[in-house]
């Protein structure tokens, strides 16, 4: 059920963003999924900045082929860059824009989510953000690079199957917010963000929120890569923003793909 007086449209936006910033802002009441609509735009030949944001989708993409349930009251949007940096100088964008979402969370709601690795927002061992990064490279190039950010903002309950997995920010916080309001947060913590990534010299400030923040360390966890599962205890977050774990057999690796299963969070045991 939606929160009736957020009412998500062009003008609710256009309001918060001001003309300059809509200019670079594409707005669909809905669409299959706005990772997939930027990337025809990308393709066409739009400017780093270009935002897509829809009030649902219908094929909402989750990370490692998953879909992304994206009913409404959610935002759904999809953050274009085109940097000069080489492909592998990218890996560490979607940790960055994990502490730029946290902390328009933390704007608007006075609450910090959590980061579980690599880059889920959680409250109250729910998750209530996913974000999912794709690049275009070619011959050591990034072509583009989209950013898709969704975040469950006034959903009042979620399917049997999400309930021990998925919350909103309404139902951990008890606050009703116009997200358009959120929107506006978002971009003006992406804006910084791009101003700063990827130069090294910000890197520190970002990887202080991200460990900070951090609930994947100090923990029991399964880490999963396609088939495979192995147990594992996580002691830190490394320089690259990568899981430093212990394995049983007392040897020390850093993992920077796949994912991790933690006790106790997204009701698992
Ligand atoms: C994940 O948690 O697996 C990542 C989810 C990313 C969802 C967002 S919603 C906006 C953008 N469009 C998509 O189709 N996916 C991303």
């Amino acid at each position: 059920m939606l929160n009736n007086t957020d009412n998500l449209n062009y003008s609710e936006l256009l309001a918060v963003l001001g003309e300059a910033r809509m200019k670079r802002v594409h707005w669909l009441d809905t669409v299959d999924s706005t990772n997939l609509y930027l990337r025809e735009l990308a393709r066409n030949g739009a400017e780093d900045g270009t935002v897509v944001i829809a009030g649902s989708q219908s094929k909402g993409r989750g990370r490692l082929g998953r879909s992304f349930s994206s009913p409404e009251g959610g935002i759904y949007m999809s953050w274009l860059l085109r940097p000069e940096c080489p492909p592998a100088q990218a890996v560490n964008l979607t940790a960055w824009v994990s502490v730029a979402v946290a902390d328009a969370i933390f704007d608007v709601y006075g609450v910090h989510p959590g980061i579980k690795w690599v880059n889920d927002l959680v409250m109250n061992t729910k998750k209530i953000c996913g974000i999912l990064t794709e690049m275009s490279a070619e011959e050591g190039h990034i072509n583009y690079i989209i950013v898709g950010i969704g975040i469950n903002v006034n959903a009042e309950k979620f399917p049997d199957e999400l309930r021990n997995i998925a919350s909103s920010l309404y139902m951990e916080t008890g606050k009703q917010i116009k997200r358009a309001e959120l929107i506006g947060a978002v971009i003006h913590r992406l804006d910084i963000l791009r101003t700063k990534w990827p130069d090294e010299k910000y890197k520190a400030e970002y990887l202080a929120s991200y460990r900070r923040d951090n609930i994947t360390t100090g923990r029991h966890v399964t880490l999963v890569s396609g088939d495979s599962c192995r147990e594992a205890f996580t002691e830190s977050i490394d320089d690259d923003f990568a899981l430093v774990v212990r394995l049983p057999d007392g040897s020390r690796e850093h993992i920077n793909s796949g994912e991790v299963s933690v006790k106790g969070i997204y009701g698992e045991k």
